[in-house]
């Protein structure tokens, strides 16, 4: 059965970005995300105009490509007048350094996932914040997709009843990103799979489920792969071939359960590398309700819906736009960046929701480490 959804998804996914007072942007960070954002920026008429990665040949190669000023420190960047905002696309242990010391300087902030290290330094960046004239909105870009926009609309109409359970799973096989370089070292990084992939669909679910107060934790992380390097049988990621002489000191698979006010549970599986065979997992978003049930592949063009009509079980595709899901998602990232830029809006994803993530992300590690439930203050 195929049913098509009100107007309101389809106007606001139809739309484009709809920026209609652009803004100047600094970029602190040009590897690889660095550069999606970029080309998303350009996408929305968002003029760039200086850049700062600690390999200068990056931020050259950067302006090259999107225009601003490669500058040389991040102290020369946020002293630039014409920047109104700044995007923080750096290893994850410099988030905090960055996001404080630009808001500090009154820039807005689009911080890039996980929001830092440790609630302590989502303190420090939500203390930034609060006496900053500029905003912060974080990068939680899934929320966006069509898919989960298409899922949250359906949810907010009330349609599913009661939501008891969300299962959250991000499988990858053999894709440790940058096997041996930051990604890998929990200084860095802070952690593998669970606070790389398990920070987007743990939001995800709890944004889906309107935030409700996480109580409780139960989880467990492996490390199975990545150590000895040389070891792992590497066959393709997008952040490149192993590193031999690198550190690999984080897990590679987690799982966990959490229990929410309310009596909602989420299950979370996030993977870098595992035995899985193919097409025995599927990757998502499953959602159960009362009312109504649903799947959905978050970077997916389908929203699976089971819903009861006049008494019968049915199966229903809402139809909405998703002809490009992940340019859609950025897209729609950027239009709410440029609301709250030049007008002051909410952001869409804020700090404080970012630094409850991080407790429970927190939590999950501690859980795993003291193999118990742990409870979230
Ligand atoms: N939203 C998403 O879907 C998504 C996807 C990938 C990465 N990310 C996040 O984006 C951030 C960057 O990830 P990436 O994949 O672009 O990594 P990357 O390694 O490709 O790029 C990081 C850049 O930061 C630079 N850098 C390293 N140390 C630095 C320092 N001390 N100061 C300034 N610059 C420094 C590097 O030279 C590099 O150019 C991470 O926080 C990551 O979690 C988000």
């Amino acid at each position: 059965m195929t049913i098509r959804l009100d107007s309101g998804l389809d106007s606001q996914l139809d739309s484009g970005l709809g920026v209609r007072e652009s803004f100047r942007l600094g970029m602190i960070g040009c590897g690889g995300i660095g550069n999606v954002h970029a080309a998303t920026a350009r996408r929305a008429g968002i003029e760039i105009v200086g850049a700062w990665d600690i390999l200068q040949e990056r931020a050259e190669a950067f302006v090259k490509e999107y225009g601003g000023t490669a500058v040389a420190s991040l102290d020369e960047l946020l002293a630039m007048k014409s920047i109104d905002a700044v995007v923080v696309a750096v290893p994850n242990d410099r988030h905090a350094a960055c996001a404080c010391a630009a808001l500090r300087a009154g820039k807005h902030v689009l911080l890039e996932k996980p929001m830092a290290l440790s609630t302590a330094q989502c303190d420090e960046i939500l203390a930034a914040a609060k006496a900053s004239t500029g905003s912060l909105q974080m990068g939680f870009v899934c929320r966006q997709s069509p898919t989960a926009l298409a899922a949250k609309k359906w949810i907010d109409s009330g349609r599913f009843g009661e939501i008891y359970h969300i299962k959250a799973s991000l499988y990858r096989r053999r894709g440790i990103p940058g096997l041996g370089g930051w990604f890998t070292t929990k200084a860095h990084s802070g952690g593998g799979p669970l606070i790389d992939l398990g920070v987007h669909v743990i939001d995800l679910a709890l944004h889906l489920a309107g935030h409700p107060r996480v109580e409780r934790v139960s989880g467990m992380t492996w490390s199975k792969f990545g150590s000895p390097i040389a070891d792992y049988r590497f066959t393709s990621m997008w952040a490149g071939p192993p590193k031999l002489a690198g550190v690999f000191d984080v897990e590679d698979a987690a799982t966990a359960l959490i229990r929410c006010a309310g009596g909602l549970t989420i299950e979370v599986n996030v993977t870098w590398a595992a035995n899985i065979p193919e097409g025995s997992t599927r990757d998502g978003i499953s959602i159960w309700g009362t009312r109504a049930g649903a799947w959905f592949d978050v970077l997916g063009k389908e929203l699976s819906i089971a819903t009861e009509e006049e008494g019968m079980l049915v199966d229903l595709k809402p139809q909405f736009d998703a002809t490009d899901p992940m340019g859609q998602a950025w897209d729609e990232q950027y239009r709410h960046f440029a609301q709250m830029v030049t007008h002051r809006k909410t952001p869409v994803a804020t700090g404080c929701q970012g630094r409850s993530l991080q407790a429970v992300i927190d939590a999950i590690y501690e859980s795993s480490k003291q193999n118990r439930e742990v409870e979230i203050s």
